[in-house]
């Protein structure tokens, strides 16, 4: 039967208010994907790069350190590749000075970096003990970035709870934990606030919830499926909003800074941009991932579709409510409009298609997506298994957050490229030319009117890369971990990153093309320098054991062979 003009009419009315309404938002069938594009940032971009206590400090146990969850959790046998641990990682606690010198030389106007809850408040709680030894580290640090016109951006949260919270209250599945981590932040903004501007409350958000609390992938290690992420970042958003608010009514006149947060993204294109399932799909997928905490932040509530979703499959399942946990009308209009800014990290992209789960096999926050990811073969793959390099997908997550959520002020929190271990060449052909694109299609986003203010290449230094231990290095700088002294080398990204910096932004062809040229000139010395590495380290350690043991003997045997003689004089 051929259908009737009229009901053709209809349909046809409603693909187009279909349309209509998603081209208010983000336009998903949009597909080009424009060449290079030579231009500056604004002026006073902000360029940076970042690190987080657990993965750089090291000092585990130093100086009245309480143990946080990443320190249980590394120690257990299995759960980190080959057993690694982050106890002295880059050792970062004793060679800040160093390390502020290196982004000095690379002239950064912005570090970002952690501060470890547990080694300011040992067990967690203000009330019982403040060690003022941890606060005295943060200090000298704030003061040399300061002293050094480089910008502190600072996060709160980066993973590494303290663990006697995890013991006693279980962690982020416990709301008490909302006022514990009021109680440090506010501590935070008394003793450093006076020089720090930029507060970042909650790093990736996504990963506590989803892998330390549903996979059990990260510290502490839980898998509680199908509630155990969406209770975990229920608290983490009420946690946030809090401490917003503290800072709101107590500091922020004084001492006039902002408070935000840093979430992580992946972007998710349609397999098929003309295939409405297709797209629906995709943006199902960033609304479970940056939409989760983002749009409670901006709008008071989770996305629509997150409650459709889990609400309908935990009905399937024979529960009587969603396992996605409800915020109350007080709660929503104290949580929205609680940023300041969006930190965003940002480091590749799917493909996402439409793929049914049934409730009730094995419900997980991943099945409850109805969604499958997919890769291009053909998509760069130099380091971590998940991390393919797909520039646009950077642009198109800028131009989403910009239409989602009305324009906000974005600091890029994290990006960057690892490489294998084994990798020891500094010579990072393949990371400069992600930052040159990945940065390249921020600039076309800010040229679209996203209003990016900076960008934070991750990381400044090979560091502990939580389950994959040392194996995957994000660094500028290469980290010889077999050294005790843990030396740093500049890989070749750290000229290129120096001169993209110290040009805000592309100049021309001409000039990009000899950073790079120059980048890999400067590089095969700092290669030599590393392959001499390993006799340097065996020539320390002759000067530092065997000479002084030797030296020992021999006074020793001397004063043996006086004492014979002077008895046979006797
Ligand atoms: C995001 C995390 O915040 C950071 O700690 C980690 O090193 C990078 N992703 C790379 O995986």
């Amino acid at each position: 039967m051929q259908p009737q003009p009229c009901t053709l009419r209809t349909f046809h009315l409603l693909v187009l208010v279909i349309c209509i309404s998603a081209s208010e938002d983000f336009d998903w069938t949009r597909s080009e994907r424009s060449a290079f594009h030579y231009g500056t940032f604004p002026t006073g971009f902000s360029w940076g790069a970042g690190s987080s206590a657990y993965q750089t400090e090291g000092a585990w146990n130093v100086d009245g350190k309480g143990v946080s969850i990443w320190d249980s959790f590394s120690h257990k046998k299995g759960k980190i590749h080959a057993n690694d641990t982050g106890d002295t990682s880059c050792d970062g606690y004793y060679k800040f000075k160093d390390d502020v010198a290196l982004m000095k030389d690379m002239k950064l106007n912005h570090y970002r970096f952690s501060i470890s809850w547990p080694r300011i408040l040992p067990t967690g709680r203000k009330s019982e003990h403040i060690n003022e030894r941890g606060i005295k580290y943060y200090d000298n640090l704030i003061n040399m970035l300061l002293e050094n016109k480089i910008t502190p951006i600072v996060t709160l949260y980066h993973w590494d709870l303290p663990q006697v919270l995890q013991e006693k209250h279980g962690g982020w599945q416990n709301v008490s934990m909302v006022n514990y981590f009021n109680d440090f932040a506010n501590l935070c903004f008394e003793r450093f606030g006076n020089r720090v501007k930029y507060w970042i409350t909650f790093n990736n958000p996504w990963s506590v919830a989803v892998e330390g609390y549903e996979t059990g992938e990260h510290a502490p290690g839980l898998r509680l499926k199908g509630s155990g992420a969406y209770r975990t970042a229920h608290h983490i958003i009420k946690a946030h909003a809090k401490v917003w608010h503290t800072y709101d009514t107590q500091w922020r006149s004084k001492q006039k800074g902002l408070v935000g947060i840093s979430l992580t993204a992946d972007w998710g294109e349609p397999v098929d941009v003309s295939n409405q399932r297709d797209i629906e799909a995709a943006e199902r997928y960033i609304q479970f991932y940056l939409g989760w905490f983002a749009t409670p932040l901006f709008s008071g509530d989770y996305p629509q579709v997150m409650k459709d979703y889990i609400g309908r499959k935990s009905g399937q399942q024979g529960l009587g409510a969603s396992r996605l946990p409800v915020f109350s009308p007080q709660e929503k209009s104290y949580i929205k409009g609680t940023c300041d800014f969006l930190g965003l990290g940002h480091f590749t992209t799917r493909y996402v298609t439409m793929k049914n789960y049934p409730a009730g096999l094995g419900d997980s926050y991943f099945t409850d997506r109805d969604l499958a990811e997919l890769v291009d073969p053909q998509w760069p793959d130099p380091g971590s298994e998940w991390l393919y390099s797909v520039p646009w997908g950077f642009r198109r997550l800028l131009n989403f957050v910009k239409s989602q959520y009305g324009n906000p002020m974005i600091y890029v929190t994290e990006n960057g490229v690892s490489e294998k271990m084994l990798c020891t060449d500094l010579c990072d052909d393949w990371r400069m030319k992600y930052y040159k694109d990945y940065i390249n299609e921020m600039l076309k986003a800010v040229k679209d009117g996203v209003n990016v203010k900076g960008y934070t290449a991750w990381s400044l230094l090979d560091n502990f890369e939580w389950d994959e231990g040392f194996s995957e290095r994000f660094g500028l700088f290469y980290v010889d971990f077999r050294n005790k002294n843990k030396p740093r080398y500049p890989k070749a990204s750290v000229q290129f990153y120096k001169r993209l910096i110290s040009s805000n932004g592309f100049p021309n062809q001409r000039e990009v093309d000899i950073w790079k040229r120059k980048a890999v000139e400067t590089c095969s010395s700092s290669n030599q320098l590393l392959a001499a590495d390993p006799l340097i380290g065996h020539m320390e350690m002759v000067t530092e054991i065997v000479v002084p043991t030797v030296c020992t003997l021999c006074i020793l045997l001397s004063a043996v062979f006086l004492m014979f003689l002077l008895r046979g004089r006797l």
